[in-house]
């Protein structure tokens, strides 16, 4: 654990006890503190937010808001450019959002997609589950539902990411007019593009993938109640209007509380083809265990992928992970392909774990 993990993480630990102590005087018994059993995992972006979360959870916040605030950190951060402030725009240069929300205890549901102008559409999820008979709003639906709740609105777009966006339109393609300033030399740019570049699926040439980012964090408290969130800014350069799984329960994330939860990043259209977050969770109720539940349900996806988006040994070509959580407490983290991580604090402190994988990516 690394010092800032476990500062963190004593903090939290001792806020815990404190919280729980408090609770136990209050009932007039001698309780040991349970907060060992609270549990926030995420995807690998999200180590600020399980911390965040675990510590809310520890002094007895709803899980859900732990995991709305937790994200909220990432969704503040310009540098991580898949969510939020900072996120890649659609194809027009515009930032648009997509966010839900899961309450485990009511099984209640709140999404926003095609979110203009607010960093925190996560938040505007969990107003939509509260302040709404509905489930999910989108594009100026959603943006006057969150200016009517008083969110205020500012551009997402950072230099950062206009300077990404106008570097794809401008290298896109020979046949338009814009051309690219043969002296760009921003580090960052040229890295995003050598980041994102891999061979084509019949290994001939490079050929540049668009990321697909987010964050997913699921957390459970010490009585076994469970919530997630799953927030994004979704495939880089969309058409405008395109929403992804983030926002569709089901898809970017979903919970039972009897049984635990499941949530997802990257390539969106193949978890909304198979409803992969709902497929996971079920799989664990039939009695699998969070890694083989998540295991199953790649598997699907690779059943379901199109010749086009396969590699020249048949493999998909693209990135999907899960994170699962089962209401004993047991978690994973799968993905398409590894090595990729995952977040977690639990009783244990602040970490990465490594994601089961069902392909690997040669190394270089
Ligand atoms: N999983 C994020 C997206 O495809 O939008």
């Amino acid at each position: 654990m690394s010092d800032v993990s476990r500062r963190g993480f004593m903090q939290a630990a001792s806020v815990a006890a404190a919280a729980m102590g408090a609770v136990s005087a209050k009932a007039g018994v001698a309780v040991a503190p349970a907060a060992g059993k609270i549990k926030v995992i995420s995807s690998s972006n999200g180590a600020e937010a399980t911390r965040k979360a675990y510590e809310m959870i520890a002094v007895g916040s709803d899980p859900l808001d732990a995991v709305v605030a937790g994200v909220a950190i990432v969704e503040d951060d310009p540098n991580d450019t898949s969510v939020g402030y900072g996120g890649l725009p659609n194809e027009r240069g515009i930032v648009e959002l997509d966010a839900a929300v899961m309450h485990g205890p009511t099984h209640h549901a709140g999404a926003v997609a095609s979110l203009q102008n607010i960093r925190h559409p996560a938040q505007v999820a969990l107003q939509v589950l509260r302040r709404s008979d509905h489930v999910l709003l989108v594009g100026a639906g959603a943006l006057d539902f969150a200016r009517a709740h008083g969110f205020q609105e500012e551009n997402l777009l950072t230099e950062h990411s206009r300077k990404i966006w106008l570097r794809w339109k401008e290298t896109m393609s020979e046949k338009d007019d814009w051309l690219p300033d043969p002296n760009e030399k921003e580090p960052g740019v040229a890295a995003f593009f050598e980041k994102n570049t891999i061979l084509s699926s019949d290994g001939s040439r490079l050929r540049f993938r668009r990321p697909t980012g987010t964050i997913h964090c699921s957390g459970i408290n010490a009585a076994g109640d469970i919530s997630c969130t799953t927030t994004t800014s979704g495939l880089a350069f969309k058409i405008p209007g395109r929403v992804g799984d983030s926002p569709i329960i089901g898809a970017g994330l979903y919970c039972d509380n009897e049984v635990g939860s499941c949530g997802s990043t990257g390539r969106g259209e193949a978890n909304l083809q198979n409803l992969c977050s709902f497929a996971g969770v079920e799989l664990m109720r039939q009695g699998a265990s969070p890694e083989e539940a998540g295991m199953e349900i790649l598997n699907r996806v690779v059943k379901t992928t199109e010749t086009r988006l396969r590699d020249q040994d048949g493999r998909p070509d693209f990135g999907l992970n899960f994170y699962l959580i089962a209401k004993d407490g047991r978690h994973a983290g799968v993905t398409l392909w590894g090595p990729e991580k995952y977040s977690i604090t639990d009783e244990n402190g602040t970490r990465l774990e490594e994601c089961r994988a069902l392909f690997t990516k040669p190394k270089g």
